[in-house]
């Protein structure tokens, strides 16, 4: 295969089909290849060196500086054992993942189902739900929480019991992933729009953003907001219809929105009451992006379910997780019960082979620990940029930052479709890829910029972050006005 860097150009734009890309913007423009990487850094194809503010995506959280490590650990299973699946069957490396994985998630997180990526979780973890209730059977909701016409219909066809249960809640402008059911649990119409109608049937309520909210409210009636609308939203959908309440501990899409004081105690108190599955999407925040392995743990947020895939190699390998408690994971012990999925690739043992190294190297060396350590030095640098005047809001925690952008601070007002239009996409992104930082200008809500660099990054790196985006961000400033 030739590999000058103009002919990979060329046969980029003829072959390669970029994932939510226009590809039209390359016709004139160059493709950005990247051909390495070590540590927070990537070079791409005319040798030119970039920090990668955003871990690829969100997702390379021990750096680019293992590959030799991971790629023995993956040579080793190559020569042992290259492929084996975990239908009907075991294999060392995933019992030993899925062991790690059990250890490392809070409470009764013991079970683990893999899957090959972050879309493919969330898929699987409605459907565990929608599942998870037929399979329990029996026991309806009292009558004064819906239970009344807690009938159940029979499928003629196998004679079993349908779903009763198998709605979602999710969030407003979340994202969790592409795959159809998935895509059903997101939150962005635009993404969700050219492929409607989806699967049935999914009602988003309001995410954790306060900055605009009104001024006056505290935190308690924030939160307070927050949790009576879920459950106005449980009781028109009908408790009895609802399996799957699906949520990040902080939400990646619109700008890391933290939760307020009291929130996941009370969507935990809700789903209870409800008798509603809880999932935690940690595609994003699992394996040390907010300084624990699981931001479950962080918010003591006591999922039924937790998702993971990206940090869980540090996506030196396409592998992503299910992992249920022994509540949830009980029904499917029993006699003949079995949860109808799989996945060809799901458990691939090279993937675990290489997820069992990763984890390795994180404790190895400490970096859930060192995240936890310097998430407030990244902070107070990135606080810097407050000073600019088109910087409203810094938000986040950990490795895991927003910086939202506005036309007026005082008045926290935002910026038009058509003013989002030319300055993210018009100059932002690519001001910031020309200045060699690599983040991203995001606008599925509100403008922002995302900053969540590998979390082996140090000070020397949130230097860099902050002088070059604010560079950026300043002349972004000069032009828009
Ligand atoms: C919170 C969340 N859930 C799910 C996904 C989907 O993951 P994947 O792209 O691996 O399918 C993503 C991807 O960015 C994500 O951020």
């Amino acid at each position: 295969m030739t590999t000058t860097a103009a002919d990979l150009q060329q046969l980029a734009r003829d072959h390669l089909w970029m994932h939510f890309t226009r590809m039209g913007g390359y016709r004139d423009a160059e493709v950005p290849i990247i051909v390495r990487g070590d540590g927070c850094h990537l070079e791409d194809a005319n040798g030119k060196r970039y920090l990668d503010a955003l871990a690829g995506l969100f997702s390379v959280n021990i750096g680019y500086g293992f590959g030799e490590e991971i790629g023995q650990a993956a040579q080793g299973q190559m020569r042992e054992l290259p492929f084996y699946t975990n239908w009907s069957y075991a294999h060392p490396r995933a019992i030993e993942l899925a062991a790690e994985v059990a250890s490392l998630a809070p409470g009764d997180l013991n079970r683990v189902f893999f899957v090959s990526g972050g879309s493919e979780a969330v898929e699987s973890a409605w459907k565990l739900a929608r599942q998870y209730y037929l399979a329990r059977g029996g026991k309806r909701l009292p009558p004064e929480l819906g239970g009344a016409e807690a009938e159940t219909r029979r499928d003629e066809r196998v004679g079993a019991p349908l779903p009763r249960k198998y709605k979602a809640i999710a969030r407003r402008i979340a994202y969790h992933g592409t795959t159809l059911g998935a895509l059903s649990i997101n939150g962005i119409p635009a993404i969700r729009m050219p492929f409607e109608p989806l699967v049935p049937e999914v009602r988003h309520v309001s995410n954790t953003n306060r900055y605009h909210r009104p001024r006056e409210e505290t935190e308690e009636q924030f939160t307070r907001f927050l949790l009576d609308e879920l459950e106005q939203t449980i009781l028109a959908m009908g408790p009895e219809t609802v399996c799957l309440v699906h949520m990040e501990p902080v939400q990646n899409a619109g700008g890391c929105f933290t939760p307020p004081t009291g929130y996941w105690q009370g969507v935990r108190e809700l789903c209870d009451r409800y008798d509603i599955l809880l999932s935690a999407d940690e595609v994003i925040t699992g394996f040390g992006r907010l300084g624990y392995w699981f931001g479950s743990e962080r918010y003591d947020i006591r999922p039924d379910i937790v998702c993971s895939a990206k940090g869980l190699s540090s996506s030196y390998a396409a592998i992503g997780a299910v992992v249920a408690t022994d509540r949830v994971m009980a029904p499917f012990l029993d006699g003949s019960s079995m949860y109808s999925h799989g996945i060809t690739f799901g458990g691939h043992p090279v993937m675990c082979a290489i997820a069992l190294k990763n984890i390795e190297i994180m404790k190895r060396e400490g970096i859930v620990d060192h995240v936890r350590e310097k998430q407030d030095v990244f902070r107070g640098r990135l606080e810097q940029l407050l000073e600019l005047p088109i910087v409203g809001d810094v938000r986040g925690t950990g490795f895991f930052y927003a910086v939202e952008l506005v036309k007026d601070k005082e008045a926290r007002e935002t910026f038009s479709d058509d003013e989002c239009e030319t300055l993210l996409r018009g100059y932002l992104s690519g001001a910031l890829f020309e200045r060699g930082l690599i983040c991203r200008a995001d606008d599925r809500g509100d403008p922002v910029i995302q900053i969540s660099p590998p979390l082996v990054a140090d000070e020397p790196e949130f230097d860099e972050i902050v002088e070059k985006l604010g560079d950026v961000l300043e002349e972004a400033w000069r032009r828009i006005r």
